[in-house]
């Protein structure tokens, strides 16, 4: 019982670890790929907001791999006339821990 309890803690200890480092990640890496030069996360700049970006796809099934290979190919329609640039420099695995960021944004 003892064991049960203190491996329940434990894991609750490490998945509240694994929570906010990819918190901390998404956003240093948001930075540092200069994805908030035309994105903030509560307003629209030249594309849109990553709260607007979470509220249309988060309860949408398959919308990590839609949204991770339009940020790595580019292009534009879904949210007006402006096209967003691909991102071939970077690697689809850090695109993706950038759209599950995006994705929990509220
Ligand atoms: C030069 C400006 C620009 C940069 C830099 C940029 N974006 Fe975008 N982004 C846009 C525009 C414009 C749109 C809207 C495209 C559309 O309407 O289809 C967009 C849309 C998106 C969407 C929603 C796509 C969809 O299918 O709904 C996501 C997610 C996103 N960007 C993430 C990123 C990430 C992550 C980066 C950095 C790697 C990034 N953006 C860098 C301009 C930019």
């Amino acid at each position: 019982m003892q064991n049960l309890v203190r491996s329940i803690a434990l894991a609750a200890i490490l998945s509240a670890g694994a929570v906010s480092g990819a918190f901390a990640q998404g956003k240093e890496l948001l930075t540092k790929s200069g994805c908030l030069a035309c994105h903030a996360a509560d307003k629209k700049l030249v594309g849109p907001s990553y709260i607007d970006v979470a509220n249309k796809y988060r309860s949408v099934k398959g919308a990590e791999d839609k949204l991770t290979a339009h940020v790595l190919n580019g292009g534009g329609g879904v949210w007006g006339p402006i096209a967003m640039p691909p991102h071939k420099h970077i690697s689809e695995a850090d695109i993706r821990s950038m759209v599950r960021f995006i994705l929990a944004t509220k």
